[in-house]
């Protein structure tokens, strides 16, 4: 299966008569995924999704087929039509894949496909796809008896995680090395240059005005000899002319929404200064000594 792009745990492939199978139990899944989706009364057959993939092969059309790269499974399908619109397998449901997988499609119609905006519509009753969206950057424009119409625009705020070798990557380090931040830029720029991120760690990229301006970093360790702490949100920063907006709390908001899609239930910030985290959600929990000798207060957050 041809693979077009891919975010950390998902590879996104052209939709293939292969996985019918898959597209049958899914869609015809009424309690997990049909009732979300008006219309058809009777189940789906064979022959209807081999007509359906047909038919979106031939239309060369943008809609994707989520395989799991750990396993090979299939997680579900997306696609960008006029609209965005995604299913998941009932079993791969709030694993956190709906949030990647929206995050990496905007990147992709964005970034690939130069689209201006990305617009989608779901029931006012879904509040988990509600609330994914949301988090993804959509904002809602309008609204029916039943529907909620969602848009986010190419210049739009939105949070992505930087994958090796990718595009966004480049970018990235770039945003290190011109940035303000003296004193951990080429810490910074080593780490992605060499990706020397290991497991789950990694980056997060604020996004705005087709531009990166901001990022933030979920790691094992940080500057402080305390491997039985982790993991730690590192690595803050947003230039000067886009700080007051908030972009800090996204950041931290997606690196700790990826923590908990990993299984962990709290981060930790170190921070010189109080009064900020604690906005967002941290409590103070001691002073810890950093590699330079300096005292850092540590902060943390239940997720
Ligand atoms: C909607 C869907 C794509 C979301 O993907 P997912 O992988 O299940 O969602 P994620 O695990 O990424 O995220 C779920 C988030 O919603 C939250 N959530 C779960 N149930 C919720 C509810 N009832 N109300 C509000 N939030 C809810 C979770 O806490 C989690 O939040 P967090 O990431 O901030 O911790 C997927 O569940 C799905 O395919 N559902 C059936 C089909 C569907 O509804 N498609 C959308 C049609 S518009």
């Amino acid at each position: 299966m041809e693979q077009v792009f891919e975010s950390r745990r998902i590879s996104f492939v052209r939709v293939s008569e292969q996985l019918v199978p898959d597209y049958l139990i899914m869609i015809n899944d009424t309690e997990n995924v049909g009732r979300y989706f008006a219309g058809q009364k009777e189940p789906y057959t064979v022959e209807q999704e081999i007509d359906w993939v047909r038919k979106t092969l031939e239309e060369n059309a943008e809609v994707f087929s989520m395989i799991e790269k750990s396993s090979g499974e299939f997680i579900g399908n997306i696609e960008l039509r006029e609209e965005l619109g995604i299913a998941l397998t009932g079993a791969m449901q709030n694993k956190g894949y709906g949030s990647e997988a929206v995050s990496a499609l905007l990147e992709y119609g964005f970034e690939e496909l130069k689209l201006p905006e990305i617009r989608l519509r779901t029931a006012l009753t879904n509040a988990r796809a509600r609330h994914v969206y949301r988090k993804c950057g959509f904002r809602e424009y309008d609204r029916t008896d039943e529907h909620l119409c969602m848009e986010i625009n190419r210049d739009d705020l939105r949070v992505v995680m930087a994958e090796k070798g990718t595009a966004l990557a480049q970018e990235l380090l770039h945003f290190v090395e011109e940035c303000s931040w003296l004193e951990v830029r080429d810490h910074v720029a080593g780490l992605i240059r060499d990706w020397q991120f290991t497991d789950w760690e990694g980056m997060f990229a604020a996004r705005c005005d087709g531009r990166i301006v901001g990022m933030a970093s979920i790691m094992k360790t940080d500057y402080y000899p305390l491997p039985e702490i982790f993991p730690w949100v590192s690595c803050l920063f947003v230039c000067e002319d886009y700080r007051g907006r908030r972009i800090s709390e996204k950041l931290i908001e997606a690196a700790n929404g990826y923590a908990r899609s990993l299984g962990f239930s709290r981060t930790y910030i170190p921070s010189e200064s109080e009064g900020l985290y604690e906005k967002y959600g941290y409590r103070y929990l001691k002073d810890i000594e950093n590699y330079g000798g300096g005292v850092d207060h540590l902060f943390v957050k239940d997720l």
